[in-house]
Order: structure tokens, then sequence, then C-alpha cells
């Protein structure tokens, strides 16, 4: 029999973090633990980091922090807790975060979760379990699908990893370092774990992986599917209502992606495309593999396909060597596609990474500055796209009650949410909303039986039917 125990786990960085947190808490249910919202009531105790910047590195120190304080208040009242680092950090520093914070127990890297249960053995019995292997196992096989209860408690929206690592070694970037090689889960586990999800009343998924669009894994058919393959094939599902997928890579948006966009109504027409630069210099020095030019033909060739299609994107300021023309080039990029919305960041020199070696680091104050302008050059192209909506219908799928009494919350096809005073009786179903309000990151509306036929269209046009 297994004692009963708690869990309490936090998740930095990227939804493969939140994804991978909530197999973890699946793997550990079998151990007879449960999640916590309390820190202070949990056994063990699970920081899923990300090491994608200096800053996502720093917030885990701090937390680190608070924990330990937390530890030994425990211990003073006879409890144990147990600390683990799991995630991006916890690969690529490994024993020096036991070195750094003492109080830690196990560190336990991204392909190794299958074996948390083994390792809290191994740090019962030695105080420590250090695990940052890349297994020979896959640990897709060795985690236990989701529980159906446990899916229910997560809503209507899911994310499931499809493809993990990234071969594409863009000269700024940890992840391939940290996640490893690109890899593909075969076919038919995906469709199971979504007929599982569909069941338990999940009806949005986003497939996920740290360069999404170079899936191309195993069918049934014994040939390498491609994404666009796979999403057609998800479409079917019953149950299944909308599809996304993130993050793509632009140089991997093959014709079955494009094709895909064109032909599956339930694919959204929203996607993340990350530029990171306009500036075709500083393009090259990234190893992006496409020109500006290029990017933009991209993005013509989607919305010849998708009239409806939009597209949010991130960006870096202060690459080395990035002049201020280099950088007008990237605010110029995004005025010319006019993105529903992006994120920027800071360059950050990562260690062990080409760029952290080049010479001409831009100084500190300039990345402000420069990050500071893309920002508002890219609020202001957000706020012109949200604006747009107002007195138009949109098709909703509602998530969750609001804020406040007898209001519901969703989210359009572009991950706007969107507030209406409505029955919680349309959580998990889709409906139509007239748009009477644009505020800076809402939506708000009324129940449109009448725009129901409206909404439907715009659902069709931009399925291309
Ligand atoms: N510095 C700043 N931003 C980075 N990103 C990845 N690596 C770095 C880095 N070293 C950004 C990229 C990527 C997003 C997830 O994080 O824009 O698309
Ligand atoms: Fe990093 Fe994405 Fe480039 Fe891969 S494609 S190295 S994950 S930025």
């Amino acid at each position: 029999m297994n004692v009963a125990r708690k869990l309490y786990i936090k998740s930095f960085g990227c939804q493969m973090n939140v994804y991978d947190s909530h197999r973890m808490a699946d793997t550990l249910a079998s151990e007879g633990f449960t999640e916590t919202p309390r820190i202070e009531d949990a056994d063990l105790v699970i920081l899923n980091t990300c090491h994608i910047r200096d800053k996502a590195q720093d917030k885990v120190f701090s937390e680190l922090g608070r924990v330990r304080a937390i530890k030994e208040a425990a211990a003073r009242s006879g409890r144990q807790l147990t600390i683990a680092v799991a995630g991006c950090v916890a690969q690529a520093q490994g024993e020096e975060i036991i070195r750094r914070s003492p109080a830690v127990d196990i560190v336990v890297g991204p392909q190794s979760y299958h074996r948390l249960p083994a390792l809290l053995e191994r740090a019962k019995r030695d105080g420590r379990a250090i695990d940052t292997e890349f297994p020979v196992e896959d640990k897709f096989d060795n985690l236990p699908p989701p529980p159906r209860e446990a899916t229910r408690t997560r809503g209507v929206c899911a994310f499931v990893t499809v493809q993990e690592g990234c071969d594409k070694f863009c000269t700024f970037c940890v992840v391939p370092y940290t996640r490893g090689s690109e890899f593909s889960r075969p076919v038919l586990k995906i469709v199971s774990e979504v007929e599982r999800l569909a069941e338990s009343g999940v009806r949005e998924v986003t497939l996920i992986g740290q360069n999404v669009n170079a899936y191309h894994g195993d069918g049934p058919d014994g040939r390498a599917w491609p994404l666009g393959r796979l999403l057609a094939h998800l479409s079917e599902l019953p149950g299944i209502a909308r599809l996304r997928y993130t993050t793509s890579h632009p140089a991997d948006m093959d014709a079955s992606l494009i094709a895909a966009h064109r032909d599956l109504p339930k694919l959204m027409p929203y996607l993340h495309l990350p530029a990171q630069s306009g500036s075709d210099r500083i393009l090259a020095a990234m190893k992006r593999r496409y020109r500006r030019a290029d990017y933009l033909r991209l993005i013509e060739r989607l919305r010849a396909v998708q009239p409806n299609i939009a597209f949010s994107s991130d960006f870096i300021v202060g690459f080395p060597g990035e002049t201020e023309d280099d950088f007008k080039a990237t605010l110029s990029l995004v005025d010319a596609v006019g993105y529903a919305g992006a994120f920027s960041f800071k360059y950050s020199a990562r260690p062990g990474t080409p760029a952290a070696e080049l010479p001409d680091q831009v100084p500190e104050a300039q990345k402000s500055e420069r990050l500071y302008r893309l920002q508002a050059a890219i609020d202001r192209n957000c706020a012109r796209f949200n604006a747009q909506w107002q007195g138009r219908a949109v098709l909703v799928l509602f998530e969750k009650g609001g804020r406040y009494s007898g209001q519901i919350v969703g989210r359009s096809p572009y991950l706007q949410p969107v507030q209406v005073m409505a029955s919680r009786d349309l959580i998990g179903r889709l409906a139509s909303v007239r748009i009477t309000r644009v505020s800076s990151n809402s939506l708000f509306g009324v129940l449109a039986p009448d725009a129901d036929r409206l909404a439907r269209e715009q659902h069709q046009l931009s399925a291309g039917a």
C-alpha cells in the first residue's frame, strides 16, 4: 500500500513544461501522491524549470530560496519535505544545482521523468539523486497515460506533446542542448491520447513541440507522417472541436501544413510563427535558415489559402552585432505582417551557445530601449487587430466561469479571451458571440443566436470551405 502523500508542482517557461508537469503528476499519482495547491502541505515539491533566458533561470534560484525556508520549517515540526528540480535548468546544470542549493534532493532532466519513482527511492536511500541522461528507452512509453478524471479537472483545452527536441541549432538557443535532438511520437500514440482527452471532456487540443512542424512520426501505414497529415487525421476524431499547434519554424512550413490551413475547418486560423528578426544580416548570424523575403512570402502563401489567418511571433532584440538599421528592419517587419500578438525578448547570452561567444554584444541599455520601441509597435498592431472585432460575431469555445457571477469566459479562434454573461452550461461548447466592447486584452460580448449564421459563415470562410 502506498502512503498518501502530497505533491506541489510549479512550472516555469513554455507549454511543454506545463504538459510535462501533468505527466509527472500522473506518474506520481500511481505512487500515492495527490496534488496540492498549497506548498506548505507538500511532501514533495517539484520545480519544473526553464533555461531559455537568464531571467527564467534566476527565477528558479529565487524560488528555491523560498522552498528551502519551507523545508526548514517543515523539518522543525518533524515533517520531511523532498525538493526536486526538473526541466531544462536541471538538464543544463545537473549537480551544480545541488552545489548552489544544498536543500535540493533530486535533479531530473526532461527525458527522465518516467524514472521519478525510482529517483525518489534513491534520494531516500542516498540522500541525493541526479538523472540528466538522455536514456535509450522512450519516456513517453514509460509514462502512464493521463487518467480520465484528472483531465476533466484540467478543463476544456489540453496540450499534447507530439515532438520534442530540436536539430536546428539557432546560434542563440539552448533548446538543442537541453531537450536533445528531434524526436516525433508515433501517430497512433498521439491519436489514443487525444481520444482519451476527448472522452474526458477536452474540446480543444494544441499539439506542442519545440519545432512542432518538423513532426515526422511513424504512421500506421509504416510511413513518416508530416504534421499536416496528423492534423487532418485528428480533426476527424469525435469530440474535438478545435486544433492548434505550436511552435513552428518558418523553414518547416511544408505543403501538407499549408494545405491543412486550407482544408481543415477545425484547425484554428492563428499561427505562431517566430520571425526573431527582420534583418537578413541578423537572421544569417542567428542561423535561422530563411531571409526576410522568404518569411513574408510564406505569410502570403498562408493568407492566400486562408484569408482569415492571423499571426503571432517571437522577436529577439540586441542580438550581437545588431545595429539601429537591423533593428529598424525588425520594426518594419512587424508593421508589414500586422501581427495579432507577439513576444519580444532582450537577447540573453546562454553559456555554450555560439552567439554567446560573438563580439559586439549589445549594451544592456540599448537592448532595453529597443525592447521598449518594439513592444510599442507590437501593442499598436495588437490593438488594431482586436479593434476590428467590435460589432462582429465570433465563435467562442467557453472554458470556465468568469470573474463576476453570471459571467463565463472562452476564447476566440485567435486566443482572445471573450467574456460573456451566460449560463455555465455553455462551458465546453462553441457558441456565437457578438462583440460589444474591446479592451486591451479581452473582448466582451453577448450571446447572439442571430449571429450564429454569421459566425458559422466566418468559420467556414476561415476553413476555406
Ligand atoms: N535570448 C533571448 N531570447 C531567446 N529566445 C530563445 N533563446 C533566447 C536567448 N538566448 C526566445 C526566442 C524563442 C523564444 C521561445 O525565446 O524568441 O522563439
Ligand atoms: Fe531554438 Fe527554435 Fe531555433 Fe530550435 S528552432 S534552436 S528551439 S529557436
